[in-house]
């Protein structure tokens, strides 16, 4: 590990760690409104992948669980907008939101009936069905990520994925038909499995760009606690071969036709029109997450909703929100460095912007860190922005990795803190939801 490398990873682990976590049983106070970007978790998946770092569920369609699940996501929508929230554009992660298509389309336009979204982005997997494909366009989607990982048998193989999604060149031609029907498609790429061949992943993008593929996003591979043994059994991640493969593959095989829009995210250069980003959390400074695991960031605190399907029903349905872990407020300038981390992520800080939303000057408020960044050649200047250099993609591809890493870590707080609040005497669920206007009044 190079040493900004370990710096990197203090860094977040000493912000991260420090959070101070409020007792659950003083979340009752509600939430204060505001303009934020709406993040819908749709947990449901056809098989587990063992690399996946988020919080998936088996689909079981011979339950009530989709409608179920649906029932209450409208319910905690209602909350939001009854205390006075507005939307401007959702994302649907998952998951694989688009297995259960039906069910999300009605629940879109419930969404768009309340809310004026500029923009929604779902989620799917290369097994996207021409139901789903059709339905995503009459609710109008604007961008589907298909995650794609490879078009290598062997590392479909490695990830568990050849079975359950087809082989490289079947899942190539499936993405290819998918082309031109939304705004953007967006294929996802997984790299640094431990002994990562880097002629496989050339081959790869080489693929994708000859594919015209509109947006791609390489995410390098990232511990959590329910892929560990699933890592611990390839091998060990090397964070050597994870900078060589970013900055002596990724970064060559896309620099012509590809724009960065993101360090891991990258938009074709002659479709000026794909400005969407893949990260929510860079466009938007404060969002909200509803559904099970999920997580918000609003005025000021961190907060992750029930993790267990069953507890986050149970509360829905008594008319509570579901969030079972509420950080303390941040403290003002933590709030300022996650800005600008972000901000750079996405590759640009425009310096107006933070004035006005924080109230005083970048340079003047965070003059060390801009003197360190611009020290170490990671940034330049231009106009009223600041610009992250190739150099600096990778070290806040380095830092937004051990970032998600350690939000994995409240991932597995939220979890051990519902399986504690399901043990406690909690009623049956109650499948049918009574509207619950009002209740955050
Ligand atoms: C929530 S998945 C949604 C896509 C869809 N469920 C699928 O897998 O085809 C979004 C993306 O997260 C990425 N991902 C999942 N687990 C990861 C991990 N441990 N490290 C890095 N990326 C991961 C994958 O590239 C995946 O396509
Ligand atoms: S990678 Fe996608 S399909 Fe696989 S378990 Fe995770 S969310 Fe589900």
């Amino acid at each position: 590990m190079n040493p900004l490398h370990r710096v990197a990873r203090w860094a977040v682990n000493r912000k991260l760690g420090n959070l101070r976590w409020e007792d659950p049983g003083r979340l009752a106070g509600g939430v204060r409104p505001g303009r934020s970007f709406l993040y819908i978790h749709v947990p449901f998946c056809e098989s587990i992948c063992p690399f996946c770092m988020f919080n998936a569920h088996k689909l079981d369609r011979r339950s009530t669980q989709v409608q179920d699940y649906f029932a209450a996501l409208k319910q905690e929508l209602l909350m939001y907008e009854a205390a006075g929230f507005d939307f401007g554009a959702a994302y649907v992660g998952g998951g694989t939101p688009a297995l259960v298509h039906e069910e999300l389309a009605e629940f879109l336009e419930f969404v768009r009936e309340r809310f004026d979204l500029a923009e929604i982005s779902v989620e799917a997997n290369p097994r996207i069905s021409n139901a789903a494909v059709q339905s995503f366009q009459a609710v109008g989607i604007d961008r589907l990520s298909v995650g794609v990982q490879s078009f290598d048998d062997g590392m479909l193989e490695r990830l568990g994925r050849l079975e359950a999604y087809g082989t490289g060149a079947e899942i190539r031609e499936r993405v290819n038909r998918l082309l031109g029907r939304f705004r953007i498609v967006n294929v996802d790429f997984i790299f640094n499995l431990p002994g990562h061949d880097p002629e496989v992943l050339a081959r790869d993008l080489e693929i994708a760009v000859s594919d015209g593929i509109d947006q791609l996003t390489t995410y390098p591979l990232m511990e959590a606690q329910q892929n560990r043994h699933y890592v611990d059994r390839q091998g060990r991640i090397s964070y050597d071969l994870e900078a060589r493969l970013y900055k002596q593959v990724i970064l060559p095989a896309l620099r012509e036709h590809y724009t960065p829009v993101s360090s891991w995210c990258f938009s074709r250069k002659d479709k000026p029109e794909i400005d969407m980003l893949d990260e929510y959390v860079v466009d938007y400074f404060d969002y909200v997450g509803i559904g099970t695991g999920s997580m918000s960031l609003h005025d000021g605190r961190v907060s992750v909703n029930a993790y267990t399907l069953p507890l986050y029903q149970r509360l829905i349905s008594r008319g509570e929100l579901p969030v079972v872990l509420e950080s303390a407020p941040l403290a003002r300038r933590d709030y300022m460095l996650y800005y600008l981390m972000m901000a750079l992520f996405g590759r640009r800080v425009n310096c107006k912007q933070f004035e006005d939303i924080f109230g005083v000057s970048l340079r003047r408020a965070l003059w060390p860190e801009c003197a360190a960044l611009r020290a170490m050649g990671l940034v330049y200047a231009h106009g009223d922005h600041i610009y992250t250099n190739e150099r600096g993609m990778y070290v806040f591809l380095m830092i937004l990795r051990e970032f998600f890493t350690h939000v994995n870590r409240f991932r597995s707080l939220a979890r051990e803190a519902s399986r504690k609040l399901e043990k406690q005497h909690l009623p049956e669920p109650q499948l049918a939801f009574e509207p619950v206007a009002g209740a955050l009044d």
